[in-house]
């Protein structure tokens, strides 16, 4: 009976321990761990039947008993302990970087000639001390035209043909309905800037394009005057352009009184680049702004026109075809 047991003992220590030394996973030993030290394991069943056993003889098998648990505890360990060292070491192999392989290879954005230009420009007056603001491309008549001091049977609107929406409204002819917006909202001092699209009922050719963009710019203070706005727009062209000559010619815009309009000399010829002039009284008070305390300057440019100066482009259309070919250049 002992001697049977203990053999039992012994070969259930050889078979777990070869069992263990072979399992190749954590989910596997812990299989193991249960089937032969666990509550209803193996050994636990083996032990149960030394019940039977005489007093001198239990101590004996119990001794041995213990053994084979220790043992197989170590082994488990063991297992255990190798298992989890091999599962980092595939873990940090898979991780591994080659920098041997190939990169991904993106090509490189650019700025577009549009944008450049708007940024350059926003640059410099900021730099002047000129807030950027923006309005919306759809507008009512009374932004775009009427509190511009252009009543619905002024001449001037039809410098402007326009896109009329089907409730009403319109989209701007121009940037210069920021300056309605803006004023409304602040007070003086104001010095402000601003970029944006806008839309004339053009066609399209090397030259003219129904959505454009403008840069409007807007100054009001107590004392401003003309020598002001002539300092700041040659400040700004010098800045945008180089040292080139510039003049200032008469002209009429009916938000402004003077107006002018400005040219560059480039390549030997005179290239008118923007409009300006003392705000019209007229606009002041149609923002509630007292025209005999303040005075200001407004001006405003085409930005297109601007990147077909500065880069050489000969058709507007090239500005709005996202050909890579074209827009690589810049
Ligand atoms: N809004 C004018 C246009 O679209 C440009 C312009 C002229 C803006 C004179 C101004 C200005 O602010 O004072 O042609």
């Amino acid at each position: 009976m002992t001697s049977n047991l203990e053999a039992q003992l012994l070969a259930l220590q050889q078979e777990g321990e070869k069992a263990i030394a072979a399992a190749d996973t954590l989910e596997r030993l812990e299989e193991l761990r249960v089937s032969y030290l666990g509550k209803k394991g193996q050994l636990g069943a083996l032990l149960r039947s030394m019940g039977q056993m005489s007093a001198e003889e239990r101590p004996k098998i119990g001794a041995i008993a213990n053994t084979v648990k220790e043992s197989l505890q170590t082994s488990l360990d063991q297992q255990r302990a190798a298992l989890e060292a091999a599962k980092i070491q595939a873990q940090l192999e898979a991780e591994t970087l080659d920098v041997t392989m190939p990169g991904i290879f993106r090509p490189q954005g650019r700025i577009h000639p549009l944008n450049g230009i708007i940024d350059r420009a926003l640059d410099i007056f900021v730099g002047m001390g000129y807030t950027v603001a923006q309005g919306s491309e759809m507008e009512t008549d009374y932004y775009n035209f009427e509190a511009l001091n252009t009543p619905p049977d002024h001449p001037a609107r039809d410098m402007q043909d326009t896109f009329y929406l089907p409730d009403g409204n319109l989209l701007r002819t121009h940037t210069s309905s920021v300056q309605i917006r803006y004023m409304e909202k602040e007070e003086p001092p104001i010095r402000v800037v601003a970029p944006g699209r806008v839309y004339r009922r053009d066609n399209v050719d090397a030259t003219h394009s129904a959505v454009f963009h403008q840069i409007e710019l807007l100054a009001i203070d107590d004392g401003l005057t003309f020598t002001d706005l002539k300092g700041t727009i040659k400040m700004f062209l010098q800045a945008m352009f180089g040292d080139l000559p510039i003049r200032f010619r008469a002209s009429y815009f009916p938000f402004t009184e003077p107006s002018a309009e400005v040219d560059l000399q480039w390549n030997g010829r005179w290239l008118e680049v923007m409009g300006c002039g003392m705000v019209d009284p007229n606009v002041l008070k149609s923002v509630g702004y007292d025209p005999e305390i303040y005075t200001g300057f407004a001006a405003g440019f085409g930005v297109e026109r601007f990147a077909m100066v500065l880069h050489q482009i000969d058709d507007i259309r090239r500005l709005y075809a996202s050909d890579l070919r074209f827009l690589q250049q810049f």
